[in-house]
């Protein structure tokens, strides 16, 4: 390792150690005879003192503050090797500009009384500068990297996004994010569920929005479809016998951007589970979050214990919203507002947006078409379908829909009724055939649910928009300035497809 210790993790217990310390100069405060660098790591930001005095020796290994293994062997210091930039001159202290990466060797000392920082957590202490060697060095960023980036142009941050997510905002972002899904991963464990990685390269169905789509080479004139959720295949996991499963899952939309909708992709938390109710699926939601509120996000106040169930009809009528904002106090950025919304008819009508093949009826389903009707309105399915209820529910915080799911259809015969009642002919059935035969083999009751997580975080982390909590987003009209994606490709490759472009003219 090049250093001995993170930044983050100094404190008075190491007054008078040596240590070594690799990271980027955050800020630098030249007083002429000292000069203050504000040295940053992924763990946070140390304070280096340069001064012209020199001293130095020994060598070994380095370990992240959150590494558990034993901590033996700390102790010994790692030379600074030499070369041509090593220095502890002031002159070469000068030439340390913001973004440069360096690694130095230097004494840990408390700060002299008045000079403590409260709102760092290193601020009790400063790493006297002993040897310095500058790694790597920076041009000035197109923007500033110690400020909170939220201002600046949305384009050049993306553009630019691995100089973005060295900001304090958007780096605690990241790793909250993966507390997270740390957190939901052991929970769901420690209750038997099994993590199962689905296919990307998928199969295009009439379903809610448009698919992305990718050629087949060896089968040219074919395409594979990117998931839009797991969902037939979290559903032939319970026909195999998995009973619990989940997955933190790529989706796949080609949708249009809102603040609240990633373009393009976005990661849900999947879960399936057999021989379950809807009380199942909402109790297990709901204590799974609020555990994880209360360690990740302890000064978050969830508002009401246990969450509101409103029936569909009931929030349309009385909030004409079906995800009504039920915080008391809509200014309190920590309050949360959980509710589940119940009781939705199993069918829509069809509108424009939905990219729904069925095309020419008028019936769209409300959620998806493996959603079971509730069992006393199965006999309105060939008198009035409109009357149908279903086994659909909503998981509503703050106004938000995070996540969506239902207990589904098993027996063939109604999910057939499904098809023909949302206007598929012969050819859209076919497109569904594995799931009808399959559920022909045994199929247990089962039903699921799929939270948002991206849309999640983003309430969690109070940030205005879904692209915030996302490493590399796309832009709201679905490109990647930093990588200069969607982009054209080879004529060769394309020749390799069988695929001829046919752009119109605009
Ligand atoms: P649904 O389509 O309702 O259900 O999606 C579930 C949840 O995923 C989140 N979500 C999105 N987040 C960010 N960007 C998007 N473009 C986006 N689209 C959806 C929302 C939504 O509530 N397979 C079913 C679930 C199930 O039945 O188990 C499904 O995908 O938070």
């Amino acid at each position: 390792m090049l250093k001995t210790h993170y930044c983050g993790e100094l404190n008075l217990k190491l007054k008078g150690k040596e240590v070594v310390l690799a990271g980027w100069v955050h800020s630098r405060r030249d007083h002429g005879k000292v000069i203050f660098i504000d040295l940053r790591d992924s763990t946070g930001l140390a304070q280096l003192v340069i001064t012209p005095t020199p001293r130095f020796e020994r060598g070994s290994e380095c370990r992240h503050p959150q590494d558990r293994r034993s901590s033996a062997g700390r102790e010994a210091v790692p030379t600074v090797s030499s070369g041509r930039s090593v220095t502890s001159k002031i002159k070469e202290g000068q030439k340390l500009n913001p973004e440069f990466v360096i690694q130095v060797k230097g004494k840990v000392n408390e700060r002299p009384a008045g000079m403590k920082n409260k709102k760092i957590a290193t601020g009790e202490i400063e790493v006297e500068a002993i040897e310095l060697k500058i790694l790597s060095k920076s041009k000035t960023p197109p923007f500033e990297l110690d400020q909170d980036t939220i201002k600046v142009n949305e384009e050049k941050r993306l553009e630019y996004r691995y100089l973005d997510l060295r900001t304090e905002r958007m780096a605690k972002n990241l790793k909250t994010r993966f507390e997270l899904i740390q957190f939901i991963r052991n929970y769901l464990q420690d209750r038997g569920f099994t993590e199962i990685q689905t296919p990307i390269l998928s199969k295009s169905t009439p379903e809610g929005a448009r698919d992305y789509l990718v050629p087949s080479r060896l089968h040219q004139g074919k395409f594979f479809a990117l998931p839009q959720s797991p969902q037939q295949y979290k559903q032939l996991l319970m026909v195999a016998g998995v009973e619990r499963y989940f997955q933190i899952a790529p989706c796949f939309r080609d949708e249009d951007a809102r603040a609240d909708r990633s373009p393009g992709e976005f990661y849900q938390i999947d879960i399936e589970m057999s021989f379950v109710e809807r009380e199942d699926v909402l109790k297990l939601t709901e204590e799974m979050f609020s555990q994880m509120i209360k360690k990740i996000f302890p000064k978050k106040k969830i508002n009401q214990i246990p969450w509101p169930r409103i029936t569909h009809q009931e929030t349309i009528k009385k909030y004409k919203s079906d995800k009504p904002d039920l915080r008391q106090d809509k200014k309190d950025k920590d309050e949360l507002a959980f509710a589940w919304i119940i009781d939705f008819p199993l069918f829509t009508k069809q509108t424009k947006e939905d990219f729904f093949h069925g095309a020419g009826n008028k019936l769209a389903p409300s959620h998806h078409m493996f959603t079971a009707p509730r069992e006393e309105d199965v006999k309105y399915l060939e008198t009035d379908p409109s009357k149908v209820k279903s086994y659909q529910y909503d998981l509503v915080l703050n106004g938000f829909e995070v996540g969506g799911g239902s207990i589904r259809i098993h027996d063939p015969k109604i999910q057939e009724k499904i098809f023909n009642l949302i206007g598929f002919d012969k050819k859209d059935k076919k497109m569904f055939s594995h799931i009808l035969r399959a559920f022909e083999y045994g199929v247990p009751p089962h039903g699921g649910i799929a939270p948002g997580l991206d849309r999640l975080l983003m309430i969690l982390e109070n940030e205005p928009n879904i692209r915030e909590v996302i490493a590399f987003p796309k832009t709201g009209d679905g490109r990647d300035p930093m990588m200069d994606t969607p982009s054209e490709v080879k004529e060769e490759q394309l020749k390799e497809l069988g695929i001829k472009i046919d752009l119109k003219k605009k």
